[in-house]
């Protein structure tokens, strides 16, 4: 789009178009932001609890499935797609596109930079960038856990079969942050090039102690990842300072930008490490195919490649203006007064099993059980018939299921589920 078009038709809109979403208008980030410095937790949460298209008539517990966005986001999309539809031009604007990217470094953290953010589908895509762009060969060993998403498995086992890799597992330990540590450790060798798990678990929700991972990695000259698809916004953590090699993220979750957003994050220096995977326009500075010459971008740019659908990620940047609005600390200590009362609500149901880390330090706004008495599948359709939507969990053969509080919940929503519990449980 050219940069004329675009400030021609941000005037209009700007100039009182607002869209009709349900008859309801979107709070600006300065609404949102003054009913959070007002102080009135209440008030600020219908605020924003008013802002999603969430059907009221279910109790939606299932963010870390995938995330509603907030009418911001939703106005921003429809805005940039008219804009776009007005002028369909290729190629997209530097400077909101770096704008993007700016404030998500900010929420990152203190002191990353947006040149070492490159925006993306999803974790997926991250996922497997990181694999298949480290100079891995035949016989070199990655450690992951047993509970991770298809994703990292998926890439892991086809760099496997691609090029000889030898993955090494370890069970999560529900009962000590450290234990994780310790059992990492152990599986370490003279081969092993990389660790590579969940920031967050998709199967309970636990956080790894990422930077004791980073340290224990960085000692012994090995790469460490986080798939990050479950931490950003979900617990408050600095990019930077957690020491972590790769990082990416589905945006579309947690920090509830459009379906199919999301970043990749590469360690200041490592940019020539990880090999960029599809490379296309907006990749390289310089490309010259008679002189055979391949000139990337000096920053994570180089994974950012052909035609983009810029209004998801200028939408993104809505996204991240309203979880900023508000505070990453301000939603996690909401979320986890939810989780902490379910989890606490859970001990008294006869015949649950609560999956989730034993310390709570550990514990997110996900938690993580099981029925003895019921197959996860009879709890899930339960719960749905009682109109409360959360995930079953596959991953790591837990068999169980998983319930995500977040910033639409409200306490009555956990005395909800856990009496629909009790009720199945007799
Ligand atoms: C831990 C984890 N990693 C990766 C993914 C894949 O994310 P996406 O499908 O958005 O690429 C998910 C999605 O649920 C996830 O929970």
């Amino acid at each position: 789009m050219k940069r004329k078009d675009f400030i021609a038709w941000n005037a209009a809109l700007l100039g009182g178009l607002v869209l009709p979403l349900k008859g309801r208008t979107a709070a600006s980030p300065e609404e949102i932001g003054q009913a959070a410095a007002a102080g009135n937790e209440d008030a600020l949460w219908e605020v924003v609890r008013d802002q999603f298209l969430l059907d009221p008539e279910w109790t939606f517990l299932n963010f870390g499935g995938l995330g509603a966005c907030p009418l911001p986001v939703l106005n921003s999309l429809i805005e940039w797609n008219q804009v776009e539809e007005r002028a369909p031009s290729a190629g997209h604007d530097e400077k909101l596109w770096n704008g993007v990217k700016e404030r998500l470094a900010k929420l990152l953290g203190k002191s990353c930079r947006m040149e070492d953010l490159a925006l993306i589908g999803g974790a997926t895509e991250g996922v497997n960038t990181i694999v298949n762009g480290l100079p891995l060969k035949k016989g070199d060993e990655v450690i992951t856990s047993t509970h991770e998403h298809v994703a990292v498995n998926s890439a892991l086992l086809n760099r496997r079969y691609k090029d000889g890799i030898v993955i090494r597992l370890f069970e999560p330990d529900m009962a000590s942050g450290p234990g994780n540590v310790g059992r990492i450790a152990k599986l370490i060798n003279g081969r092993t090039r990389l660790i590579f798990i969940s920031h967050v678990t998709c199967s309970t929700g636990q956080r790894f102690p990422e930077k004791e991972i980073a340290d224990l990695a960085r000692a012994r000259g090995i790469w460490f990842a986080l798939d990050g698809a479950q931490a950003p916004v979900n617990v408050p953590f600095d990019i930077v300072d957690c020491g972590v090699d790769f990082y990416t993220c589905s945006t579309h979750k947690w920090v509830m930008g459009p379906k199919r957003t999301g970043f990749l994050y590469v360690r200041q220096g490592l940019l020539d490490t990880l090999r960029p995977q599809i490379l296309g326009g907006g990749s390289s500075e310089r490309q010259d195919i008679w002189k055979q010459e391949l000139i990337l971008y000096p920053t994570a740019q180089r994974y950012e490649y052909g035609t983009q659908n810029d209004a998801l990620f200028y939408a993104m940047g809505k996204a991240v203006d309203f979880v900023r609005a508000i505070g990453v600390e301000r939603i996690w200590a909401r979320g986890r007064s939810m989780a902490e009362r379910f989890y606490e609500g859970l001990k008294y149901i006869p015949g649950v099993e609560r999956l989730s880390p034993e310390e709570e330090a550990y514990r997110s706004c996900m938690i993580g059980f099981r029925m003895k008495t019921h197959d996860y599948t009879v709890v899930n359709d339960h719960l749905a018939k009682d109109k409360i939507r959360v995930r079953g969990v596959t991953e790591g053969k837990l068999n169980s299921i998983r319930v995500s509080f977040f910033l639409n919940n409200r306490m009555e929503d956990v005395t909800k589920i856990l009496e629909s519990l009790k009720k199945l449980a007799g």
